[in-house]
């Protein structure tokens, strides 16, 4: 018999118990196994209670956000899926997390969401002054900085970008996407994914994406939040959809569902939307989450008779995640028992929750890293970043005689308006984690910018929407003891974003008011506007010399502004939303279909019919001179690709970024298209006297081709339009 060694005996015995130890780990906490595997296996070890837990999202800390009506829940569940994280602080994250990971059976960790729109503390503009920048390669560079300040708050998924196509200003929330067309919410959208989600959703700083409000919403009737939407299946795909699709495809991880009411079906019970085109069509491997109570408020819509109803209505339709209102706590299990819902969709759903907590890591590093405030957050680079998407998201929209930048020869200036001296309006309407302290008033940048080298008279003149005109005359004091006045009116923030509708883009009559005792001055009159959407101007614009759409720039606003005021840095913001002369005039937007008449028969008879300023409107501080665009060939096959180039001279005196947008027109067409159609578009910063060439590589199936009311894309053979710069250029297709 042979002798074994006594170490021999003790390793090998060591060893089987190890295997045994180690076969009984179960799979899915393998960090080595692939994540189908560890959710399969997973899955198999939950009971209908757990299963349904996951489903569910309850909100978790003190939460700020007065839209959000419902009542504080005490004793969270510690299996819960998912809780929306009221909080910047990652102690009470991993302190909840702790509880889901040793107080249940299994240790699923929750995953904790927030609504990270523009910023976390270190706050940058609102999404429709982002888009105005042009710039996708800076906001996705800040949104990657603010997945990093939520990453280290204890935030693993933002309920942003939002990318809802908007085209009426009396709707709120048309501050919180990129404007009125669907290219633009398409480059932004993915430009803020990308920068979101990094480069795998496991790396330390990435954060999960939410498209939202899927889809549709920005249709909202009359701008009224929360109201109906008459959206033909037409309009669906070719307005709406686009911005959903691409983000989608870029691998955003999940979406959210809105609170409209699609033509009749409420958006979170829309099969058609949340199954068979976002997971049949695109497959679409997340989750949709149901935005705050929207299952229930099916009941609302009239298409539910109770929440049970609305449960299974919105679970059956492809809601995966219920925000807030319990329903799939509640009436999961009897609904099973009563086949309305079918096991195999609850195991789909659970699914695709717990392969994003995989994706995330939150299984191998459940909790977050805790460091002290002042090392992650508003840190300089990160004000710096929002500094530089301010500079680029202002829009300069008049300069009579090139009244900015500031001349030599003015030596003081009168800042007058309700807008100067304040911290908190210029932050926007979903900055509810940051804090007024951390923002730079628009009277604190200019007396850093200009250092003295000018003197600054200050006067608040009105409130934002007193009738109190008591502040006029100190106005009117500074204004005639300065040369030159600015006058910095706005909105309030609550006047935008969510619950923000307003029945006119105009500003209280108050603010209209000054100006007009301003103008009496005589003095030079350059009006600052920051607000959430585009503002009626007919009776503000002839009295100012130059006009500066400053949006809400958030936390670097005031030096921004100082910086272009001065001359610091040239203009570079075209508007990506137009601004209708009159609220009367809505719905007004570039890129609408034409008339059946093309003189001005049909025009209003009391106002002008055109918009004060176009989408695409901005001006700079120098001059551009586009040459002749060159086409590589004007007739081509369906196949082929056509490059089309302009060469673009800067020729003033000063640098300047200038943005090249490059639309399409189909004149003749089987169904009848938008007179013109956005399809891409380039910044390139350019010396003064100096050149660039701005390239547009066109592939006429993804940039002439149009969709069909089923979605079907189609290209037609005929005439084309490049519109380029003021030119037009005849393209054939074979
Ligand atoms: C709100 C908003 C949505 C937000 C969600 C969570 O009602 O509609 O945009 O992400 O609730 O706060």
């Amino acid at each position: 018999m042979k002798i074994y060694s006594y170490k021999f005996l003790l390793v090998s015995g060591l060893m089987a118990i190890g295997s045994v130890a180690f076969s009984q780990s179960p799979l899915y906490k393998n960090k080595s196994a692939s994540i189908p595997s560890r959710v399969q296996d997973l899955l198999k070890r939950m009971t209908l209670e757990e299963k349904v837990l996951q489903l569910s999202q309850l909100s978790f800390g003190n939460n700020t956000n007065a839209n959000n009506i419902g009542n504080k829940v005490k004793n969270i569940p510690a299996g819960i899926g998912s809780l929306i994280y009221n909080s910047d602080n990652p102690v009470y994250r991993n302190q909840m997390q702790k509880k889901a990971m040793e107080e249940t059976r299994l240790g699923i960790p929750i995953l904790f969401g927030n609504d990270v729109i523009h910023g976390l503390r270190t706050v940058y503009p609102i999404s429709l002054a982002q888009a105005c920048s042009w710039n996708p390669q800076l906001v996705q560079q800040a949104c990657a900085m603010a997945a990093k300040e939520s990453k280290l708050a204890g935030i693993d998924w933002t309920f942003s970008p939002m990318i809802d196509v908007a085209r009426d200003g009396r709707w709120g929330r048309i501050s919180e996407g990129y404007g009125e067309d669907p290219y633009t919410n398409a480059v932004f959208g993915v430009a803020s994914v990308k920068g979101y989600q990094g480069n795998h959703l496991s790396d330390s700083f990435s954060i999960a994406a939410c498209l939202k409000h899927y889809v549709g919403y920005g249709a909202s009737e009359g701008g009224r939040d929360y109201s109906y939407t008459e959206i033909s299946q037409q309009t669906l795909w070719d307005t709406y959809l686009p911005p959903f699709e691409a983000c989608v495809k870029a691998g955003a991880a999940t979406l959210m569902s809105s609170f409209n009411d699609i033509s009749g079906v409420p958006s979170s019970a829309n099969h058609y939307t949340l199954t068979e085109i976002l997971k049949d069509k695109w497959k679409h491997q997340g989750f949709v989450v149901s935005d705050w109570n929207a299952v229930e408020q099916l009941i609302n819509q009239g298409v539910a008779a109770n929440r049970k109803e609305a449960g299974y209505k919105a679970f059956n339709a492809g809601v995966d995640m219920d925000m807030v209102d319990k329903i799939y706590i509640e009436n999961m299990p009897q609904l099973l028992a009563e086949k309305k819902i079918t096991q195999a969709k609850i195991d789909d759903a659970v699914s695709r929750v717990l392969h994003l907590k995989f994706q995330l890591g939150l299984f191998d590093k459940p909790f977050a890293t805790v460091l002290e405030e002042n090392e992650r957050v508003l840190l300089p680079a990160s004000r710096k970043l929002a500094q530089d998407l301010a500079s680029e998201s202002i829009v300069l929209l008049k300069n009579k005689q090139q009244m900015l930048p500031i001349k030599s020869n003015i030596k003081s200036v009168a800042l007058i308006g309700p807008m100067v001296k304040d911290r908190s309006n210029i932050m926007g309407s979903w900055a509810f984690d940051s804090k007024d302290e951390d923002a730079e008033t628009i009277w604190e940048g200019f007396g850093k910018v200009f250092a003295n080298q000018v003197a600054f008279n200050y006067a608040k003149g009105c409130d934002f929407d007193s009738t109190d005109e008591s502040g006029f005359q100190a106005g009117i004091e500074q204004a005639n003891q300065s040369d030159l006045v600015i006058v910095c009116l706005g909105e309030k923030k609550k006047w935008s974003g969510e619950n923000g509708s307003r029945s006119t883009l105009a500003l209280p009559a108050i603010q209209e008011k000054l100006v007009m005792e301003l103008k009496k001055s005589g003095k030079p009159i350059v009006l600052v506007l920051s607000s959430g959407r585009p503002l009626e101007l007919v009776r503000l614009e002839p009295l100012a010399d130059a006009i500066v759409n400053l949006w809400q720039p958030g936390v670097q606003g005031g030096s921004a502004l100082a910086d272009i005021v001065k001359g610091n840095v040239n203009p570079s913001g075209k508007l990506a939303v137009t601004f209708p002369l009159t609220t009367g005039q809505i719905p007004t937007y570039y890129n609408m279909r034409p008339n059946s008449r093309t003189n001005t028969q049909g025009n209003y008879k009391d106002i002008s019919t055109a918009p004060l300023y176009w989408f695409g409107h901005g001006l700079s501080y120098t001059t551009y001179q586009y040459d002749s665009v060159k086409i590589s060939a004007t007739k081509v096959k369906k196949n082929e690709k056509i490059v089309a180039e302009v060469t673009v001279s800067n020729t003033g005196k000063v640098s300047g970024k200038e943005t090249v947008l490059w639309f399409i027109s189909n004149p003749a067409c089987s169904i009848s298209r938008p007179m013109k159609e956005l399809k891409y578009f380039e910044k390139k910063e350019i010396a003064a006297g100096g050149k660039a060439t701005y390239k547009f590589e066109i592939d006429p199936m993804r940039d002439l081709s149009f969709v069909d009311a089923t979605g079907k894309k189609f290209l037609e053979s005929g005439s084309y339009f490049l519109l380029v710069g003021g030119q037009k250029v005849k393209i054939e297709i074979e």
